[in-house]
């Protein structure tokens, strides 16, 4: 069993990641609309690794004899001033989900409870390449600064970027989990 306390932020989190991947797919649909389908491609592949994160510690919650709770969903941002907005906004975004991972850690260290502290540093470790990634790509769009043929290099970059499942032996993840009923 885990602590309600750690319940209710494991849950908090979910819905954070569930939010995130909403986030980015609607990022991807405005970049894709722009005529940037490299750009929309990083970004949906993002939103499906964020709702893999999301799966993941749903599952972990039940593991740990706790229960899934769901929340409303935000209505993410739709609009943006251009590209490099939507990777200013990513960036801010993950600065929070980092900030709220560092919670969980900190308050599972406060409960001893060192299983829950491993699973979550998994994240807060995964946050470092993500902020990492987001803040070359914003950097690189501040240098580019409106050339469109660079732009599109670096879409045609960013068009590579192919999906891989975080969590490969995870059942729920990897598409092998038993049919419900
Ligand atoms: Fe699942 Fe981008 O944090």
């Amino acid at each position: 069993m885990i602590s309600e306390k750690l319940e209710k932020a494991l849950n908090d989190q979910i819905n954070a990641e569930i939010y995130s991947a909403y986030l980015y797919l609607s990022m991807s649909a405005f970049t894709e609309r722009a005529a940037l389908k490299g750009t929309a491609n990083w970004l949906y592949v993002q939103s499906r690794e964020e709702m893999a994160h999301a799966i993941h510690m749903y599952q972990y919650v039940l593991d740990r004899g706790a229960n899934p709770s769901f929340a409303d969903i935000h209505a993410p941002l739709a609009l943006f001033k251009g590209v490099e907005d939507v990777f200013e906004k990513v960036l801010e975004h993950e600065q929070k989900v980092t900030a709220g991972l560092n919670s969980i850690a900190t308050l599972a260290m406060q409960e001893s409870d060192h299983a829950c502290y491993q699973f979550i540093m998994w994240y807060v470790n995964e946050q470092v390449e993500e902020e990492s990634n987001d803040g070359d790509i914003l950097s690189k769009l501040k240098m580019i600064d409106g050339d469109k043929g660079l732009l599109l290099n670096l879409d045609s970059v960013l068009g590579t970027r192919i999906y891989v499942n975080p969590f490969p032996t995870d059942s729920k993840l990897n598409g092998t989990a038993p049919a419900l009923g």
